[in-house]
């Protein structure tokens, strides 16, 4: 194996090593990414007389070549840098020994792992965009079935179940938030120090679509944050997945009966035939520990790293691909459940006819009488514990505690739901105008 970037060494390195220090398996999800850095780069070294038009040219032409074709990467040029460059001298020969003129591969894979953090943030909001329209068209079109709405996962108050889609959809609205892309491009920052070639950097950026480009040549090629950051936005999606699955395997089950997942999104069991399980959903909430573990990963390498590039940071590229890609099958998959999924809105609204779910409709009641709050919240707790169902308690009980028994008959899962008219609460008006906003958000 013919070994790369060995004029000065006397032997060849240890083939255990070589492999060691290789990252091929990673960088073949580079390749675009790297290329089209090193068009940016060559259009800068033509613009500043590094390269003649016609070098500059034939570079393009063999670059985009690669794009075109692909490349298979191989572990004897080591890395995806130097397989573009070995496979551009073979298509335009000699030429492409210019290319990597005022370039190091450290501020090299410091752009091309900004660039693909840019196109996955890209992917990411485009699959969180279809998820939140999904959770909208379900919440527009069950906008009156109610429910009852849990904390601690004991009933508390009814809800309509559009408000539970909509509260999904916050999360994932600021999820999208915080993927807005953002590129700084590190490309002019060298092996550390800049370059004695008068580059650049400003142009290369705009070749690029960037915002900008470094201040600090160093930190240029050291700063992985935009990864953590990335890595942490996904961890966040990927949790909010995980609770918004969670929900759903609850409800399908038959203790909950809330909602059906039909065959096309449930697997069976090699020994139960009546068996239709939600899987998909489960992996869904345990693929959350990959995120979250990567994070902690990513954040790990770079702790206490010395100033300049550290071939550590070669591991800060596979957390980012393997969270991009787990994290937006995830979003995808949860897409499809929320939109197959079927509700039982008479077992809902059943569920929601337990009494206690009216105990803080009566207290505000009485509160709306002129009753202190304290007072009416003790009442009606005297009243819960008789163990008792409101409407089951004799008259003179509710003598006893000076309230009006009628005040039960007044309560239903829809008075419920639209006494709660405060903004941003679940009365129907409400949950209207959050939908109206959720869908301008879309
Ligand atoms: N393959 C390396 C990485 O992914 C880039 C090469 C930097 N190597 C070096 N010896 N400076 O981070």
């Amino acid at each position: 194996m013919k070994q790369v970037l060995r004029s000065a060494f006397t032997k060849p390195v240890d083939d255990v090593i070589f492999k060691y220090v290789a990252s091929i398996d990673c960088d073949r999800h580079l390749v675009e990414c790297d290329v089209r850095g090193s068009l940016a780069h060559a259009a800068m070294l033509e613009k500043i007389g590094v390269l003649t038009v016609k070098q500059a040219a034939n570079i393009k032409r063999g670059l985009e070549q690669i794009l075109a074709e692909g490349l298979m990467l191989r572990l004897e040029h080591e890395d995806v840098h130097m397989n573009v460059e070995k496979r551009l001298e073979e298509i335009i020969g000699a030429d492409a020994k210019l290319l990597h003129t005022a370039r190091s591969r450290n501020d090299q894979v410091a752009l091309d792992l900004r660039l693909f953090v840019a196109q996955e943030q890209a992917h990411m909001v485009e699959a969180l965009k279809k998820l939140c329209t999904v959770l909208t068209d379900k919440a527009a079109a069950h906008a009156d079935v109610v429910m009852p709405g849990y904390t601690h996962l004991q009933r508390a108050q009814v809800v309509l179940f559009a408000q539970v889609m909509l509260a999904f959809h916050e999360a994932f609205a600021r999820d999208m938030a915080r993927l807005a892309p953002r590129l700084i491009s590190p490309l002019g920052a060298g092996a550390l120090a800049g370059s004695a070639i008068p580059v650049d950097p400003a142009f290369t950026a705009e070749k690029l679509g960037a915002q900008g480009f470094f201040t600090n040549s160093i930190d240029a090629v050291s700063d992985r944050d935009f990864a953590a950051e990335f890595i942490f936005a996904c961890s966040l999606v990927a949790i909010h997945l995980s609770q918004l699955a969670e929900n759903l395997i609850l409800w399908c089950t038959a203790e909950f009966n809330f909602v059906k997942l039909p065959d096309e999104i449930t697997t069976g069991s090699s020994i139960m035939p009546q068996k239709k399980n939600p899987d998909c959903l489960e992996l869904v909430r345990g693929k959350t520990g990959q995120s979250i573990g990567e994070l902690v990963n990513l954040l790990t390498t770079l702790k206490a790293l010395p100033f300049g590039y550290n071939r550590d940071l070669q591991e800060t590229k596979p957390p980012v691909v393997r969270v991009a890609e787990t994290v937006r099958d995830s979003v995808e998959v949860c897409t499809i459940a929320i939109s197959k999924m079927e509700l039982n809105r008479e077992v809902m609204r059943a569920a929601s006819l337990d009494e206690y779910l009216f105990a803080t409709d009566i207290v505000e009641y009485l509160v709306a009488q002129g009753m202190p709050f304290r007072d009416a919240h003790s009442k009606v707790g005297e009243l819960v514990k008789t163990g008792k169902k409101f409407s089951e308690i004799p008259l003179e009980t509710w003598k006893q505690v000076g309230i009006n028994p009628d005040v039960v008959q007044l309560v239903n899962p829809e008075k419920s739901v639209e006494f709660r008219q405060s903004p941003g609460g679940t009365s129907p008006a409400s949950v209207l105008s959050q939908l109206g906003k959720s869908k301008i958000e879309n």
